[in-house]
C-alpha cells in the first residue's frame, strides 16, 4: 500500500524534541505565572470574520495565508493564524472588562498559516503568547518586552536582538501613509512590482522589502517616528526609559512594520542571528483599538507571541533534572508478577522504572538497561532478587521489594 505522509509544512514532534518543548512550556508557566499571567485556551478555529476584522483584510495573513473552510451549516471558519484576536474575542465574550484590570493572560498552542514552508517556517507552528488587556500604562509595554527577554534568556536562546518602534494612532498612521505614498510615487520606477502593486493600499509594507531599488527609494523617506502625536511620543519615551532602567538592550528602528493591522503605539520584534531568513523569534506590540473593533468597550491592550519551533532552533534549552532510573530484568524462572510490581513500586517512589517486555536474553536485557541509562538493575530470578548498582558494578541479593526500594530510591517511604 502507498504510504500516507503528513501534510506539507507540518511535522511530527518525536519524543526528544517533545521533551525539549515541554521543558520550555514549564519555563514559560513559571516565568509568566510569577508576573501574574494566567493561562487561557481558545479554539483552534474561529469565525473567519474575527481575523478579517481583527488582523485586517489587506494583510498577507488574511488575504493569502488562512486555512478557511465552510462548515456543514454554511458558516465560514478559519484555522487560527494568530492568537491576539481570539483572546480579545474571549475577553469580550466573557465580560472580562468587569474583572480587575489589566487582565493578564498567556497561551501556548498550534497556529496555522498557508506559507511556503522552509527552515523555521511551517504551515502548522506553535506560538507562545501573552496579552495584557485593560490598561495603557507604558510599564505594561516594558514589562511584556522584559518578560520575553527573560524567557528567551532562560531558554538559552543565542544571538538575540530587539527592535523597537512606535506606530502612534491610526490617524497618524493614515496621514503618514499618504505622505509615504507620495514619496514613493515620485520614485515609482525604482520600486519592486510587489511594492508598487501595494502602494495604494499599504505603502508601509515597503519597509519589509529587501528589493535594492525599493530600499534605495526609502532611504530619504519620511519616518513615522518623527510624526507621532505628543502623547504617543511621550508614551514611547516612557517605555524606553523603563527598558533603559532595566538595562534591556534594544534598537529603535523606525522602519519596523508588523504584518498585522491592529497595532497602535509600541511595536517590537525579537530576532536571533542563529536563524536564517526567518529570523523573528517573536514580536508584538500595543493594540488599543482591537477590543472595540471586535464589539467590546474601548479597551487598550499589549502583548506578543513567539514561535516555539524557532526558539528551539536558536536555543539550548537546559536539560531537566533526571530522576534516578532502574530497569527490572527477568532472569530465567523469575516471576513476571514480581517484576511488574517492583517496577510499579519504584515509580511510586519517584524512580523512572521500566521492566523487560520484549523477550530479550539476560545478556540482551543488561545491554538494554545500559542503553536506557539505568542507574540500577533489579534482577528478578527464580526465588531470588538482586540489585546491581550500574556505576560501581556492585551486585547484591536482597530479600524483599522494600529492600529494593531502600537501595534504589534511597528510602522505604
Ligand atoms: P507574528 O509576528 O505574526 O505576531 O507571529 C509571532 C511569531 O510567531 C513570529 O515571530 C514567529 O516566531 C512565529 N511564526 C509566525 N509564523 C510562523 C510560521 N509560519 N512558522 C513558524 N513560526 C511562525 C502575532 O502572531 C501576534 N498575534 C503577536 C501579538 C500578540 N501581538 C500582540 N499580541
Amino acid at each position: 500500500m502507498e504510504r500516507i505522509q503528513a501534510p506539507r509544512g507540518t511535522s511530527d514532534v518525536l519524543p526528544e524534541d517533545a521533551e525539549r518543548r515541554l521543558r520550555l512550556l514549564r519555563l514559560c508557566e513559571e516565568t509568566l505565572g510569577r508576573a501574574g499571567y494566567g493561562p487561557i485556551e481558545t479554539p483552534a478555529f474561529e469565525p473567519t470574520e474575527l481575523f478579517a476584522r481583527g488582523v485586517g483584510e489587506t494583510t498577507d495573513i488574511v488575504e493569502k495565508e488562512m486555512f478557511t473552510f465552510e462548515d456543514q451549516g454554511g458558516r465560514s471558519l478559519s484555522l487560527r493564524p494568530e492568537g491576539t484576536a481570539p483572546v480579545c474575542r474571549a475577553y469580550v465574550e466573557h465580560g472580562m472588562h468587569k474583572l480587575p484590570q489589566p487582565v493578564k493572560l498567556w497561551y501556548w498552542g498550534p497556529f496555522f498559516r498557508y506559507e511556503a514552508p522552509q527552515a523555521g517556517r511551517y504551515r502548522q507552528f506553535t506560538q507562545l503568547g501573552i496579552e495584557a488587556i485593560g490598561s495603557d500604562d507604558p510599564s505594561l509595554d516594558a514589562e511584556s518586552i522584559l518578560l520575553l527577554s527573560e524567557l528567551l534568556e532562560r531558554a538559552g536562546a543565542r544571538g538575540v536582538r530587539v527592535r523597537l518602534s512606535s506606530l502612534g494612532q491610526p490617524e497618524t498612521r493614515r496621514a503618514y501613509s499618504d505622505e509615504l505614498r507620495e514619496h514613493l510615487r515620485a520614485r515609482e520606477d525604482q520600486l519592486s512590482d510587489d511594492v508598487r502593486a501595494r502602494l495604494d493600499r499599504n505603502p508601509l509594507r515597503a519597509f519589509d522589502s529587501d528589493h535594492a531599488g525599493t530600499r534605495a527609494a526609502l532611504e530619504d523617506a519620511p519616518r513615522l517616528l518623527d510624526r507621532l502625536a505628543p502623547d504617543d511620543a511621550e508614551h514611547f519615551a516612557e517605555v524606553r526609559a523603563l527598558l533603559d532602567a532595566a538595562d534591556q538592550a534594544y534598537e529603535v528602528d523606525g522602519t519596523l512594520v508588523r504584518g498585522l493591522d491592529y497595532y497602535t503605539r509600541t511595536v517590537f520584534e525579537f530576532e536571533s542571528s542563529e536563524l536564517g531568513a526567518q529570523s523573528a523569534l517573536g514580536g508584538g506590540g500595543r493594540y488599543d483599538g482591537l477590543v472595540e473593533q471586535l464589539g467590546g468597550p474601548p479597551t487598550p491592550g499589549v502583548g506578543w507571541a513567539a514561535g516555539i519551533e524557532r526558539i528551539l532552533l536558536a536555543a539550548d534549552v537546559p536539560p531537566a533534572a533526571q530522576a534516578r532510573a532502574a530497569f527490572v530484568v527477568r532472569a530465567d524462572g523469575g516471576s513476571t508478577a514480581l517484576a511488574f510490581s517492583v517496577a510499579r513500586e519504584l515509580r511510586r517512589h519517584g524512580v523512572r522504572a521500566e521492566m523487560e517486555q520484549a523477550g530479550r536474553s539476560l545478556k540482551g536485557q543488561l545491554k538494554h538497561a545500559d542503553r536506557l541509562g539505568a542507574d540500577f538493575v533489579v534482577i528478578v530470578g527464580e526465588g531470588d532478587l538482586q540489585v546491581k548498582d550500574m556505576e560501581s558494578g556492585e551486585q547484591r541479593p536482597v530479600s524483599s521489594t522494600a529492600d529494593v526500594i531502600d537501595l534504589v530510591a534511597g528510602s522505604s517511604g
